[in-house]
């Protein structure tokens, strides 16, 4: 079953071709990290705009080079939630119209899904059920993967995501946007020892919910106080920065993969990139016996062979959606609690 999947949440205009939920034939990002960056963050507006702009060439791109015709797929995947909303609506109306004028049954994908599904692609994915840590731009949470569409949510994040931490960490710092890899580049020479920064609700009592605006704030006092740095004490700081954000993502999944008896963990979305949390993860996994599983830098971050590959577990399922699929801002992935 070949699927074309859509993805435009947020500010990665995405199309690809999966074959049988598995077989990549083609991957297709186009990114607007150049029209953001000078605010520091997404504008929505101006997201919109790029996603229009981008995203039938992104399409015929992807057929391309899968050297494909539309007629050839059998199934229209999309991410219709959750994202900002202008931005989702245009690949789901584009989605529509590629269902319509095919015939070809559409498929809403819930994002999260989409960067859970990210590790199926490889050639050894995690057994079910595993635990998956899922971190991203706009969210941090950490789910039971029962199997494919069957998550039990564990906790998540009470303020900022991970990737928000990285990126406004970042955008104080004056290190331009999306702040997570430049970070994770400096902290690589930095002492991560440097600066004390707060681990939050690591206790117990908190489960496995998480909080990152403090790190913000203190981050903010610390510039204050002492300016921003260059060179060494930059590295130093940033390596600090992100142990904090790294520290507390490995404890708490440490903690839910013991409590649950789980030996399979999977980490993805974009904050899933950053090295210091892989090597963290690895070594924790080392040490309490746990497989660690992470997607290629490339599909850690937004892409749509992962909403293909999502798509088409729906439509093997014998589900899909009617073309009044509506696009949802917010969505949780799960509501049940194991
Ligand atoms: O999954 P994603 O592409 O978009 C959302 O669904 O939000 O994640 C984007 C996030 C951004 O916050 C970005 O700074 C972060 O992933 N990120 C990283 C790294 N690469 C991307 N964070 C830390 N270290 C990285 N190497
Ligand atoms: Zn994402």
């Amino acid at each position: 079953m070949i699927v074309l999947g859509l993805e435009s949440s947020c500010d990665e205009t995405a199309c690809a071709i999966v074959e049988d939920g598995r077989i990549v034939r083609s991957d297709v990002v186009a990114s607007q990290n150049e029209v953001h960056a000078r605010y520091g963050g997404v504008v929505p507006e101006l997201a919109s705009r790029a996603h229009i702009l981008n995203v039938v060439p992104v399409v015929q791109a992807a057929l391309e080079r899968a050297e494909l015709s539309l007629g050839d797929v059998d199934g229209i995947a999309v991410t219709n939630a959750p994202g900002l909303v202008g931005a989702l609506l245009v690949g789901l109306q584009t989605a529509k119209a590629l269902a319509w004028v095919t015939g070809k049954p559409l498929v809403g994908v819930h994002h999260l899904e989409g960067h859970l599904t990210a590790i199926h692609l490889e050639p050894e994915p995690p057994p079910f059920p595993h635990l998956a840590l899922i971190v991203s731009g706009g969210h941090t949470s950490l789910v039971r993967v029962d199997g494919h569409g069957k998550v039990a949510e564990l906790g998540s994040t009470r303020d900022d995501a991970a990737g928000e931490a990285f990126d406004k960490g970042a955008k104080l710092l004056g290190l331009g946007y999306p702040g997570g890899a430049v970070i994770d580049r400096l902290a690589k020479r930095g002492n991560p020892k440097a600066v004390p920064f707060p681990r939050s609700m690591t206790g117990g009592e908190h489960g496995a919910d998480f909080s990152f605006s403090g790190l913000k704030t203190a981050l903010l006092h610390h510039v204050r106080e002492h300016g921003v740095p260059d060179d060494q004490p930059l590295a130093d700081l940033c390596a600090s920065y992100q142990a904090a954000i790294v520290e507390v993502l490995v404890r708490k999944t440490r903690r839910a993969a013991r409590r649950l008896q789980l030996h399979h963990v999977q980490i993805c979305g974009g904050v899933a990139a950053n090295s210091g949390l892989r090597d963290a993860m690895v070594a924790a996994g080392e040490e309490d016996d746990f497989r660690v599983y992470v997607p290629p830098i490339s599909r850690c971050t937004d892409n749509a062979a992962m909403i293909a590959a999502a798509g088409y577990h729906r439509l093997a399922r014998g589900e899909h959606d009617g073309l009044d699929l509506d696009a949802v801002p917010s969505m949780p992935l799960a509501r049940s609690h194991p």
